[in-house]
């Protein structure tokens, strides 16, 4: 693993942990186990574009602590969750198993770029992913080679993730919009150094460096057509669900957030979907 993958994951130990704490910050986990029935504000956001997945056989790439997977199993998908971070697989394997979740869900360890290596070609009816997952990835191209070899034939992506617009977008500041960084995917990551997390957490993080890469929506589009899949969904939502430009937003009662002042002037984030042909 090189050094810019080697510090996101130790940043990823470091948040999941956080994250899944029982503390009443981070993703709030009791909830899933208070109320067997909880559905992830994200996946319900998706509700209707993803249709009925019963019995449908599902890998959620990035899953972090399992609470969009776990919401992926509620609706009747047999889920399995990727993440190279350890601690996030254990937490999120904690969960599912105080939760009453483990019959339809399981986690693996796994970079997305050996998905195939643990979890083999051609095996699964739906791959889910996003919120915060592509900027993790220094090639949108490899990660469109993994999905379209995940897929079945006839099998769909559903990615919702953040805009590349947003990614562009300078959040130190509370009182405008400024584009700062690139929009265009660059070999060269974006570097940060911030002991917060995107939720309140109990402590600050220790392994604070992390590295990321924008990729654009043409770029990302491209990718997936050139593996063979079909393009049948892309919208576009003028918020997202979590506090992107601190100090600009209003949250929503879905628990979406929007520009406090001139919400639709940008998009936020997108919701794609696209199918793996069937021959
Ligand atoms: C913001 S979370 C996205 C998941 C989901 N939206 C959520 O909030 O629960 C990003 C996840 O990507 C994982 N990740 C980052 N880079 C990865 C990689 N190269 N391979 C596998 N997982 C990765 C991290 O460990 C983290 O759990």
């Amino acid at each position: 693993m090189d050094e810019h993958l080697a510090a996101n994951r130790a940043n990823w130990d470091d948040r999941a942990a956080a994250h899944a704490a029982r503390d009443g910050l981070g993703y709030r986990v009791e909830r899933y186990v208070a109320d067997r029935d909880r559905i992830s504000d994200v996946v319900a956001f998706d509700r209707e574009r993803l249709g009925d997945i019963r019995g449908v056989r599902a890998v959620h790439l990035q899953c972090h602590i399992g609470t969009d997977t776990l919401s992926l199993g509620r609706l009747g998908a047999r889920v399995t969750g990727l993440d190279f971070s350890s601690v996030a697989v254990a937490e999120a394997r904690a969960l599912v198993a105080e939760s009453g979740d483990a019959g339809s869900v399981d986690f693996v360890v796994s970079d997305v770029d050996g998905a195939t290596t643990v979890l083999g070609t051609g095996g699964f009816d739906l791959v889910y992913t996003g919120i915060g997952a592509l900027c993790w990835l220094p090639s949108i191209e490899r990660w469109a080679g993994v999905v379209a070899a995940l897929l079945k034939p006839g099998g769909r992506l559903f990615l919702r993730e953040g805009h590349p617009i947003l990614w562009t977008m300078d959040e130190t500041l509370d009182d405008d919009l400024h584009l700062r960084h690139p929009y265009f995917e660059q070999e060269t990551p974006l570097s940060w150094d911030d002991a917060s997390s995107y939720v309140a957490t109990g402590r600050p993080l220790t392994a604070t460096k992390t590295y990321e890469w924008n990729h654009g929506l043409g770029e990302i589009v491209t990718a997936l057509l050139d593996r063979g899949l079909v393009l049948t969904m892309l919208v576009e939502h003028d918020s997202v669900p979590w506090e992107a430009l601190p100090g600009q937003m209003t949250e929503r009662p879905d628990g979406e957030f929007a520009l406090a002042e001139r919400a639709g002037v940008a998009p936020l984030s997108f919701t794609l979907q696209a199918e793996k042909p069937l021959r």
